[in-house]
């Protein structure tokens, strides 16, 4: 049985990728420093599946212990999930972006390169296409200019894989870039569990429902868009999460640097998603509009015909499913997992 590192694997996309990975029959080790997570999270991971995760409290930055561990499991692939990743918070912080993502990725290509683990695949972000590239975006299209600290950091981190794997023929990288991530599992039992105020569209929408917000504020309608507000590539985070798994039987079997869009290639406006959201659920949605959040991009979506060709994966969750799973997490843990700590 093939074992799978997963760094930062306690958080919102690591937990689900975690429950489809063992559904699929791999071995999960998951280290994590809880700077935006719960242990709780892959204590449910276990719940969902029936099945054990070797866990660490690790910062991810330490490689003493990331030795450790990579001696204690014989690992063959890494997915690097590990990153601070608050737009908003990157402008005001880019030193603490920049020095622990960057800083995580360098720790796990020393210490792979040293125990001879030579497949890690990388969350990337949609973001990296920057401002100018046309819609939909495609993986052959030049990273662009970011708007922010956070995105910088991960064309930079794309750029350091590239040239690791580039130098080092044994070692084998995917890039996946994601598009919106929404939705949770459909027991409820996990899901996004942001601290303090959400910057993120559903979990402000889940909690405005459940009545902790007063009500959203949709950031700008004269957008150059049908119904003014932004547009966007929402994806269900369990189809993202066998997307993962879709790569990693993809890295066990090839070499070289791949760059995947994780996404529906269907975007959504602002107030579709609101309106979806108060149908699926038949909860009201107070919401207003307001000005334009600076860094916006109108619309962004993918072309995600290469995940299809080369993994065999494409979405099959709807927005309802979204709107559904999302609300079903909400309800069930109204203060995420901290009632759990
Ligand atoms: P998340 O914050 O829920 O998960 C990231 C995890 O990494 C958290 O559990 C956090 O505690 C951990 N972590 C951070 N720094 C660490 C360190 N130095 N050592 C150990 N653990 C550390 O976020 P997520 O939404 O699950 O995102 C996972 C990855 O995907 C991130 O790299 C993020 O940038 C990227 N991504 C997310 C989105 C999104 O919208 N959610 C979109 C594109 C890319
Ligand atoms: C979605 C839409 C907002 C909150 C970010 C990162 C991106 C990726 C995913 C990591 C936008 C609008 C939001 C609110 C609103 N993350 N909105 N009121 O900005 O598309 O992408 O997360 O890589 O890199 O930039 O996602 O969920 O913040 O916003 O109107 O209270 O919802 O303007 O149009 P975004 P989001």
């Amino acid at each position: 049985m093939k074992t799978i590192f997963l760094a930062g694997g306690a958080g919102y996309i690591g937990s689900h990728t975690a429950v489809e990975l063992l559904n699929a029959g791999y071995e999960v080790v998951v280290a994590d420093n809880y700077s935006n997570s719960s242990p709780e999270a892959i204590r449910r991971v276990e719940q969902i599946t029936g099945k054990s995760v070797k866990l660490y409290e690790a910062d991810i930055r330490d490689n003493a212990k990331l030795k450790e561990i990579f001696r204690e499991n014989k690992i063959d692939a890494v997915i690097h999930f590990a990153g601070l990743k608050a737009v908003g918070e990157s402008v005001k912080k880019p030193v603490m972006y920049y020095r622990n993502n960057i800083d995580t990725t360098l720790s796990l290509l020393e210490v792979m390169a040293e125990f001879d683990v030579r497949n890690i695949i990388f969350s990337s972000s949609a973001t990296v296409y920057g401002e100018s590239n046309p819609v939909p975006y495609l993986e052959t299209m030049q990273r662009g200019v970011c708007t922010n600290p956070y995105g910088w950091t991960k064309a930079m981190m794309e750029q350091i894989f590239e040239d690791a794997a580039k130098a080092d023929e044994n070692l084998s990288v995917i890039l996946l870039r994601y598009f919106n991530p929404i939705g949770a599992h459909p027991s409820g039992m996990i899901g996004e569990d942001p601290r303090g105020i959400p910057n993120n569209l559903m979990p402000y929408i889940t909690q405005v429902a459940v009545g902790k917000r007063d009500h959203l504020t949709i950031f700008g309608k004269d957008y150059p868009t049908p119904d003014g507000t932004c547009m966007r590539d929402y994806i269900h985070v369990v189809d993202l999460a066998k997307g993962h798994v879709k790569a990693v039987d993809y890295i066990l079997e090839h070499s070289g640097v791949e760059v995947f869009n994780l996404g529906t290639g269907r975007p959504y406006s602002v107030t579709e998603i609101v309106n979806a959201f108060e149908q699926v659920n038949g909860v009201p949605v107070p919401h207003e509009y307001g000005a334009r959040r600076e860094g916006d991009l109108p619309q962004f979506f993918a072309n995600a015909d290469k995940a299809l060709k080369l993994l065999g994966w494409k979405t099959e969750l709807s927005l309802e499913d979204m709107c559904r799973d999302s609300w079903n997490w909400q309800k069930k843990n109204p203060n995420g997992y901290r009632n759990s700590d």
